[in-house]
């Protein structure tokens, strides 16, 4: 573990309390293991949205629709529009409940299914993409929502440095080598890009940051 636990948990605690459907959220993906955005990295994630006036928002991952409402509530001033993705039936139906109650009415469009199947009919542009799914397909989702993100639009990644394990010589179980791997070489992609311009920041999991060019 190269990114301490105490940190994150230290930038958790310096934000503002968070409303009682984000924590009622975040218990209870603590206490059915959803693998939701850290508080401070949802607080980031909104912090992008203010920042560069995104409207049109595209997620990849929903789960319980945590980070989706973090990112659909900063979008609102612009009067934004996220349109989020998940495979998972039973997930997708949790996070619709949260988003009855969020009080964002009209402001997500929840798609079921593969975002693989999904993307290429998709139509875009958007103004920030933010990925959190399976973090051995990321390479597969970049290739698809290239063309979707508008020249200086914005791709956001969530895990990509996975506990410190894509570190050259770190320790980790071989059953995520496949993962590690992956990861690995979707940094090096997305790094390399001719067309984006990125930094990795070392916040929550590891999130990357990426300007289409224009
Ligand atoms: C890490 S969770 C998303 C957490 C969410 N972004 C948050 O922070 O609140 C990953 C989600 O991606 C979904 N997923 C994995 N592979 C997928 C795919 N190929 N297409 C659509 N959804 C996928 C899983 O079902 C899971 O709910």
């Amino acid at each position: 573990m190269l990114y301490s636990f105490e940190i994150e948990k230290y930038l958790e605690n310096l934000l503002p309390e968070r409303d009682g459907l984000l924590q009622e959220m975040e218990e209870a993906a603590l206490r059915e293991t959803i693998p939701v955005v850290t508080p401070a990295v949802g607080n980031f994630l909104a912090w992008l949205v203010r920042t560069s006036k995104a409207a049109r928002i595209l997620e990849i991952g929903t789960a319980i629709g945590y980070s989706t409402i973090w990112l659909a509530r900063a979008a609102e001033v612009n009067n934004g529009h996220v349109t989020t993705i998940d495979m998972n039936l039973a997930r997708r139906q949790e996070a619709s409940n949260y988003f009855d109650r969020s009080g964002l009415f009209g402001r997500i469009t929840s798609l079921a299914g593969d975002a693989r199947k999904i993307l290429p009919g998709l139509a875009g542009p958007f103004d920030l993409v933010f990925i959190d799914a399976a973090k051995g397909e990321y390479l597969e989702y970049f290739n698809l929502v290239q063309r979707l993100i508008k020249p200086g639009g914005m791709l956001v990644v969530d895990n990509v440095l996975f506990r410190g394990w894509v570190v050259p010589g770190a320790e980790f179980e071989p059953k995520y080598v496949r993962i590690v791997n992956s990861l690995r070489d979707f940094l090096q992609e997305l790094n390399n890009h001719p067309d984006f311009s990125t930094s990795v920041l070392p916040l929550g999991d590891g999130l990357s940051l990426s300007i289409k060019k224009v």
